[in-house]
């Protein structure tokens, strides 16, 4: 069968996530390895709408894999939600015989990606964002990565709590998910964590766990919320009202979206890459990849971004169940 795509262009768009480099990379060799010539596009859909592109061939993504950020530069565009920029980057393709455009970011990068495709040029989307907020994906690309940082993070800041006996309030990002903070706090043995997911009750989620830490003889604690949650200094005021601890508080911020990608995110934005590619050249097009049970599918755009995706409350109940609890009965 004739392969009708000849070249097509990637893009990194919305917040970058640690593996992007790797979904790149991917992009770039499958391509060429199907003969097909890839462009890149930098800052995201800006990049398209101001024909801001550079050619890749296999020695432009050596060594790539192991670096945090984005080669290809990263931006929230406003003018693409635009019906004029959307044209604009319509032309862009054309001009530059683009046969097809795989976008690698999140949510707003899928809402361009589903825009550009209404205009008639075939899009890939391959998720990262460090939130695993996108509904169609079990995984994103990055979330991994942030995990681990988080986690290093809180370790070193429990040290500290624990020498000093004190309280700890750390806010983890997230956007309106409470993914990152569940995960984080499972894997740190947080006394408390607060998520987006269920209401926020300061007295029974906090205070409460942190009196029964302390009944059982901590005196140290960990407080995980996640940004979507609510504001850290506010919350750490509260402990401070309600129990007279002095609570310190941490807001890890952007140092979650950097760092070298883990094996997971390395290994699926590879996958994710190729597969991406593969769906261009075999005619699929319109597609977000995803992840499912292990495996890599890809899904219409259109059902994709309707999709809705259940938050693991479960993992939740796990942690209620870890957390520490009050000592039997002292006879
Ligand atoms: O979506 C990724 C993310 O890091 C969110 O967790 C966070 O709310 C947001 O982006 C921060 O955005 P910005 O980089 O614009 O500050």
């Amino acid at each position: 069968m004739e392969n009708k795509i000849k070249r097509i262009g990637v893009l990194t768009s919305g917040g970058d996530a640690p593996g992007m480099n790797a979904a790149v990379r991917a992009v770039v060799r499958t391509a060429l390895s199907y003969g097909v010539e890839c462009i890149g596009i930098r800052r995201g859909w800006n990049g398209l709408i101001n024909g801001d592109f550079v050619r890749m061939d296999s020695g432009d993504v050596s060594h790539i894999i192991e670096k945090g950020g984005t080669v290809l530069y990263t931006a929230r565009s406003m003018e693409f939600m635009t019906e004029e920029g959307q044209k604009k980057a319509v032309n862009t393709c054309h001009l530059l015989g683009l046969d097809g455009i795989v976008a690698v970011g999140g949510d707003g990068t899928f809402r361009g990606a589903q825009a550009l495709s209404r205009w008639g040029i075939p899009v890939v989307g391959i998720p990262a964002t460090i939130d695993n907020d996108i509904s169609c994906t079990q995984y994103t690309i990055g979330f991994d990565t942030a995990c681990n940082t988080a986690i290093d993070a809180i370790d070193k800041l429990r040290d500290t709590m624990q020498s000093h006996e004190r309280c700890s309030v750390v806010e983890v990002m997230g956007r309106q998910a409470g993914y990152l903070a569940l995960y984080v706090g499972i894997a740190t043995g947080a006394t408390a964590v607060l998520i987006p997911e269920r209401p926020v009750d300061i007295e029974a989620d906090v205070v409460e766990k942190i009196r029964q830490a302390r009944l059982a003889g901590t005196t140290h604690y960990m407080v995980v919320v996640a940004e979507g949650a609510g504001n850290a200094m506010e919350i750490a005021a509260r402990i401070h009202e309600l129990t007279g601890l002095d609570p310190r508080v941490t807001v890890l911020g952007h140092i979650q979206r950097g760092g070298s990608p883990t094996a997971r995110d390395r290994e699926t934005a590879t996958r994710m890459g190729y597969e991406a590619v593969k769906a261009l050249v075999e005619g699929r097009r319109n597609r977000i990849v995803a992840t499912c049970d292990g495996y890599i599918v890809d899904i219409g755009i259109e059902e994709a971004l309707s999709m809705t995706k259940q938050f693991p409350m479960d993992r939740y109940e796990v942690l209620e169940a870890v957390t520490t609890k009050i000592k039997k009965e002292v006879h």
